[in-house]
């Protein structure tokens, strides 16, 4: 499969091309406004454009990647999609509900196949998760707590560009925006089930930019699980912030390190009776990235797959609604 990929930045070049690659896949041809982008795209070997319109008229490619700042993934998803183009688009899946909800017309009248890059619904631990809960390995399921949090500094950027992430009009909002919607995702993800009530609570307490740079969530799922969840801007990265607790009436599931871009981290199951801890072992080797690629390219050849646009677009409306209203706290 030949993969175009729309907006050649951080989390293209660093960890999608070479999921694509891993996946069996080819990075056929980019879009990017950024000369240095372009450079780093044709010094793989992809063919490289200034635009998102001059790389689909191309025609070289079987799949698209959109991982431009997410004010600008709406214009190429709907490009892509009225082309009949699969499209991958990065979380949140816009800037704002307004642009999300164009989007999911255009795609949904195109007939194309869609998906949200929720990476972490394919992290080999968190499918492990899973498949062994629904098996009842936890009992009844009764709280998810995760923590997913990362130090982004005024001037962060990891590609030497502007930190488009503390500008409100380029990303729609601050740490929450940007990491909550991943945490939501894989709660409805590892419940099998969806998220019914959501609030949000904000603070702006150490970057002096317009955007909050942390938040809490809390949110219940259809049966009554009740899922915590804490993301930051402001925890620097040499403190413990990546944690999963999933625990039910018979036992825990604790991930350390799973949530996040690489492969690995750890997993442990603990017993509800005798309190032992026992480490689980998963495919510590594969990459969320690479397994998503993988698993897009499968949906692309017409096989049974699990991305839906529908399930987005639900929870970006009732994220939107709990955010907006916690905004006006801030
Ligand atoms: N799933 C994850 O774990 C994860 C991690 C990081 C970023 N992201 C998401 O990926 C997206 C990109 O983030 P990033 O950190 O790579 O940003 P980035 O700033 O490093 O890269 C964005 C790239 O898009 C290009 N661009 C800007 N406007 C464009 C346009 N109209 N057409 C084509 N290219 C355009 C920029 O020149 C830049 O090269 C965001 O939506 C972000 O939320 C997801």
């Amino acid at each position: 499969m030949r993969w175009g990929i729309i907006g050649y930045g951080w989390v293209a070049r660093d960890h999608m091309a070479p999921a694509i690659r891993a996946a069996g896949g080819t990075l056929a041809a980019v879009a990017d406004p950024c000369p240095a982008a372009r450079a780093a795209a044709t010094g793989t070997g992809a063919t490289a454009y200034s635009s998102a319109e001059a790389l689909i008229d191309y025609g070289g490619c079987d799949l698209v990647y959109v991982a431009t700042p997410n004010h600008c993934h709406a214009a190429p998803v709907q490009a892509s999609a009225a082309a009949g183009l699969p499209v991958l688009c990065e979380k949140p899946m816009a800037a704002s509900l307004a642009d999300a909800e164009r989007m999911a017309d255009t795609v949904l009248a195109s007939r194309t196949l869609y998906g949200t890059a929720f990476d972490q619904r394919h992290h080999p631990a968190h499918r492990l998760i899973r498949q062994r809960v629904a098996d009842g390995a936890i009992g009844r399921p009764v709280a998810l707590r995760i923590a997913y949090a990362c130090w982004v500094g005024r001037d962060w950027s990891p590609t030497g560009g502007v930190n488009w992430r503390a500008d409100p009009d380029c990303a729609g909002g601050g740490a929450v925006m940007d990491l909550a919607l991943h945490g939501l995702d894989l709660a409805e993800f590892l419940l099998g089930e969806p998220l019914v009530d959501l609030t949000v609570m904000l603070q702006r307490r150490v970057h002096d930019y317009p955007v909050e740079d942390g938040g809490v969530l809390t949110a219940r799922s259809a049966s009554g699980v009740l899922v915590s969840l804490h993301v930051a801007y402001n925890c620097p990265e040499a403190l413990p912030r990546r944690r999963l607790e999933l625990l039910g009436d018979a036992g825990q599931f604790t991930a350390i390190d799973t949530m996040g871009q690489t492969a690995g981290g750890q997993l442990f199951r603990t017993c509800g009776s005798s309190g032992a801890v026992e480490p689980v072992p998963f495919d510590g080797a594969t990459s969320p990235f690479t397994a998503q690629a993988a698993a897009f390219i499968e949906a692309a050849r017409g096989e049974p797959h699990d991305w839906s646009l529908t399930r987005d677009i639900r929870l970006m409306r009732l994220f939107d609604t709990a955010y907006r209203e916690a905004q006006l706290c801030l």
